[in-house]
């Protein structure tokens, strides 16, 4: 059957019973101006789906009256067909265009309703010092309290300043006791104490004085879970007259008190460093078993904590000081093994490793 009706057959039928029907082409335009209507007046994207659905989809109203194609001749086929055509691509066309306008009416709507704050952060993490940094601080605290000056001293230095005017001499042994980082200029290498600060300090500072220095230190070491190749260290030096062993122990014993927040017992024992005579290492009482012995103390009731000793007199003389009339005390703290006798971390290496996992758990 026929799908066409033509207008001029029509005229004389009285339009109650004239059965209207149109051509496929007919219907195809009046589709696109219905559907060019419907777009213009969908507001929004839901809508827009919508007739997006009821024209264009695959059950859409083109794609139905499409299915009469086949009833025409070869030749209607091809034009109506090539009109099927255009009016899709111009209504896809349309589509398109009118959902471009929505979302940028939908987002300027946004706008006018939300600000945006360029400058708050984007989330609500929040950093904190690294532990290392915190207890350099808190040593800060504690021995400016007790009358101490906090001295700061360059990472990279003389051999002078680190070695020479310490009382090692250039062949002595006890320079291999610190495995030594060398720059390519002769003479300069990254420190390996900080007791090149002392140096420093006799040469800036008037005796009497009493300076703490904290800062990092370099070594060409095989690292493991108690060495690091770079690590921190805190140096300690009080310069006046008759000073003797009793005040070096009453000040390590005062600090150490209020920074472990309890009574702690120290020993001293012999130790060797070209710049001290005597020289020490000092031991506090085992704070975990309190002295019967346990694994952190390796079952012998002590730790050792830190080297000190009374000043030799060369330092005091390489530092433009009279021994005879001056002498004094240093002391070198390890400051990350400080930190991990406090917190019990098992391996000095976490602190440079950059795991947040290890650090967040150090909230200032
Ligand atoms: C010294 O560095 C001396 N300058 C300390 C000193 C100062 C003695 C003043 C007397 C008077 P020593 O090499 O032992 O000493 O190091 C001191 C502390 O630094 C050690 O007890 C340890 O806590 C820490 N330390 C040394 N080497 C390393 C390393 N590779 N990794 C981590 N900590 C280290």
């Amino acid at each position: 059957m026929r799908a066409t009706f033509f207008a001029s057959m029509l005229d004389s039928v009285p339009p109650a019973q004239i059965p209207i029907v149109m051509s496929l082409s007919e219907q195809l335009k009046k589709i696109e101006v219905n559907a060019r209507n419907g777009l213009a007046g969908a507001a929004d994207l839901a809508a827009l789906d919508a007739w997006h659905a009821d024209y264009l989809s695959k059950k859409g109203s083109l794609t139905e009256i499409l299915k009469g194609l086949k009833d025409l001749s070869p030749d209607e086929k091809r034009s109506t067909g090539a009109l099927a055509n255009t009016v899709r691509e111009a209504l896809e066309s349309a589509f398109l265009a009118r959902k471009r306008e929505i979302s940028q009416a939908e987002i300027n709507e946004r706008l006018k309703s939300e600000t945006y704050d360029a400058l708050r952060p984007r989330s609500s993490h929040r950093g904190h010092l690294h532990p290392l940094t915190q207890i350099t601080e808190e040593l800060e605290d504690l021995f400016s309290f007790m009358g101490f000056t906090i001295l700061d001293g360059p990472e990279v230095e003389t051999d002078e300043n680190n070695f020479g005017k310490l009382n090692f001499s250039d062949d002595h042994p006890a320079r291999d006791m610190q495995d030594t980082i060398w720059t390519a200029q002769e003479g300069v290498l990254l420190r390996t104490h900080t007791s090149s600060v002392q140096v420093r300090a006799m040469q800036i500072l008037k005796p009497p004085f009493r300076i703490l220095a904290p800062g990092r230190c370099f070594r060409y070491e095989e690292t493991d879970a108690s060495h690091e190749n770079t690590f921190n260290q805190a140096e300690g030096m009080m310069i006046g007259e008759n000073l003797s062993v009793a005040n070096l122990i009453h000040v390590m014993k005062t600090f150490l008190s209020s920074f472990f927040e309890r009574e702690v017992t120290v020993r001293l024992r012999p130790g060797y460093f070209p710049f001290v005579e005597p020289g020490f290492e000092l031991d506090i009482q085992c704070l975990v078993c309190g002295g019967p012995g346990c694994p952190v103390c390796k079952h012998s009731g002590w730790v050792e904590l830190l080297p000190c000793g009374m000043v030799h007199p060369n330092v005091l003389r390489q530092g433009g000081l009279n021994p005879e009339k001056w002498n004094g005390f240093a002391f070198g703290l390890g400051l990350s093994r400080l930190v991990m006798m406090r917190y019990g971390i098992e391996d000095i290496r976490h602190f440079m490793s950059g795991n947040l996992r290890f650090l967040e758990q150090f909230p200032a």
